[in-house]
């Protein structure tokens, strides 16, 4: 396809993404991230310098998008600020990156006309009570309930104006909660793990029972690929592989899997306007473009995430003081 920009490319789905298109493609790539707390540049490691390249930038920056969209043939925006618990305690650069960076891509593959992925997220269709039998689609109507899951419902929204007023070739992904390798320490899986490995309880935000709708991040990213290779454009894609689990059994699994004893969690204060359950129906994905999950089983993909945080202290260490301390703060 020849260069691929991927924005947020040092984060967690981006870094795989990066790695998925190496691996699968023979395309050059350049990572545009402005390297925030969440970044982590050894994500990169061991890539081949001569196809990969690293511009630190802001999206917010409109200059600096310009420059490196102009020559790009796609892009592949996965760069947000992404944490729902950072968003109640200062939503100004959600606002920034998601809303204003997102703006600023969609203005230059407008200009150079660069066909333009877009990766967003399941919560912008709020929740969905336990019982209820429906699932989300791409109709589902928008609800957001966080300052995080409002801005990128409203990033979706620009994304679709551009493509009807001014008929940019893009398509948009919705997916549901990621876990894998290189996943920053402050999300649900990863600090828990990591606290075990470290002798501290996990711990539980309220009763535990909101469920997450769990996808290995390798699967999330071929389905990336094969939308960008072959989705529909103005289409929207939602990318999910059954893996509905509530809270609780997660941690008991994970306290299972490390050899402790599965009771040793706290319960702790819970997250306001906490969403309690998301669900995904990928029908339109996995019949339209033939796209299936790698990993069906849970447990197996949980069991080899443990494995990689236990073998790749060096990566997170340097994150984990700072995020506990500002759980700290709110109780968490
Ligand atoms: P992450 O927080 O791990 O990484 C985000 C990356 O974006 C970081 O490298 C950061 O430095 C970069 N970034 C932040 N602000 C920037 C800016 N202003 N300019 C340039 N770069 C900037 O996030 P993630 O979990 O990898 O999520 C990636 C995308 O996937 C996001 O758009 C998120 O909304 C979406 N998503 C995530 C999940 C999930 O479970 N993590 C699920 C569905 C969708
Ligand atoms: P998170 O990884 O923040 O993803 P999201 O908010 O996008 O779903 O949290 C996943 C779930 O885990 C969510 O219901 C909040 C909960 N949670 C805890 O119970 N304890 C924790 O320490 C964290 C970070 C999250």
């Amino acid at each position: 396809m020849g260069t691929t920009v991927v924005t947020g490319g040092a984060g967690f789905i981006g870094s795989n993404y990066v790695r998925h298109l190496i691996q699968h493609t023979d395309d050059d790539v350049i990572v545009l991230d402005a390297m925030t707390y969440a970044a982590n540049e050894s994500s990169l490691a061991g890539l081949p310098g001569q196809r990969v390249r690293l511009v630190r930038g802001d999206i917010a920056d409109a200059e600096v998008v310009d420059a490196v969209v102009k020559g790009a043939d796609v892009v592949v925006h996965f760069a947000a600020e992404s944490h729902n618990d950072n968003s109640l305690n200062d939503p100004s650069p959600f606002i920034q990156t998601n809303l204003v960076g997102t703006f600023n891509l969609l203005e230059a593959v407008r200009r150079h006309e660069v066909r333009y992925h877009h990766i967003s997220t399941d919560e912008v269709y709020g929740d969905l009570e336990l019982d209820d039998p429906n699932r989300f689609q791409e109709t589902t109507p928008y609800r957001p309930s966080s300052p995080y899951s409002a801005s990128k419902a409203g990033s979706d929204h620009l994304v679709r104006a551009w493509v009807r007023s001014f008929d940019v070739r893009a398509t948009i992904s919705n997916c549901s909660n990621n876990y894998g390798p290189r996943q920053h320490v402050e999300k649900f899986i990863p600090r828990q793990i990591t606290n075990v490995i470290d002798g501290v309880r996990p711990r539980l935000y309220g009763a535990g029972l909101n469920v997450r709708d769990w996808i290995h991040v390798d699967d999330h990213n071929s389905a990336v690929l094969a939308i960008v290779e072959r989705g529909r454009i103005g289409e929207t894609y939602l990318i999910g592989a059954d893996g509905e689990m509530d809270n609780k059994s997660v941690i008991q699994m994970i306290l299972r899997l490390m050899g402790a004893d599965e009771h040793a969690y706290d319960h702790v204060n819970d997250r306001p306007g906490h969403d309690l359950r998301y669900a995904i129906d990928s029908t339109k994905l996995r019949t339209e473009l033939g796209w299936a999950p790698q990993y069906r089983n849970f447990e197996e993909g949980l069991a080899a995430t443990i494995d990689w945080y236990r073998r790749n202290e060096a990566w997170w260490r340097p994150m984990k003081a700072a995020t506990e301390a500002k759980y700290a703060k709110t109780g968490q």
